[in-house]
């Protein structure tokens, strides 16, 4: 597939995607067998994987969904990314963030210090794809799709320059 000027090879075929996302949707079963997880959806990336990752609960759950802006905020890291349109309250709710990829980890982890000062009950993080190479400071990965190398990556959600969301096989840069 050829995305402007770049041309993307198969890389994890859409079944395997499935079957591994019925693997974490049975732990997660199992592990929240008592609670009522809200799942907190990192937009744009990670909205077929949430999909088809509450498809596959059976317990209780609910779910909502934030975007993150590059705000130019002072942190430790020089630049905050800001979370936008978190309407659901999250105190005293057992939170599981559902993100497409984690690369450097930087967006991860400005979005959970900013969820954990409104007190939730616990917070964990489901990603379908981490690239521990890339990974700039150690983090604690509950739910964890697929180890990949550091490459660049689209489709199931994943985009580049916007295009390729939609193809439902994971390809890899050529
Ligand atoms: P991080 O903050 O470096 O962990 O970057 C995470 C975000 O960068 C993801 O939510 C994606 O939107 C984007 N990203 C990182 N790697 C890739 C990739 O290989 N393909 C597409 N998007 C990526």
């Amino acid at each position: 597939m050829t995305v402007n000027d770049k041309t993307f090879v198969p890389f994890i075929p859409a079944e395997s995607i499935q079957n591994r996302i019925q693997e974490l949707a049975s732990q997660i079963n199992q592990d929240y067998a008592d609670k009522k997880p809200l799942l907190v959806v990192i937009l744009n990336g990670a909205f077929l994987f949430a999909a088809d990752l509450m498809k596959n609960l059976t317990i209780p759950c609910e779910i909502t969904f934030l975007r993150v802006s590059s705000y130019k905020g002072t942190s430790s890291t020089g630049q905050l990314k800001e979370i936008l349109g978190l309407t659901e309250p999250i105190a005293s709710r057992d939170l599981i963030v559902v993100e497409d990829i984690v690369d450097t980890g930087r967006t991860l982890n400005d979005i959970c210090e900013q969820l954990r000062v409104l007190g939730p009950s616990s917070l964990a993080i489901a990603t379908l794809l981490f690239k521990p190479e890339a990974l700039l400071k150690p983090m604690k990965l509950d739910y964890v799709g697929f180890e990949i190398e550091n490459r660049f990556v689209l489709g199931y959600g994943l985009d580049y320059d916007g295009l390729g969301r939609n193809s439902a096989d994971i390809l890899v840069l050529e």
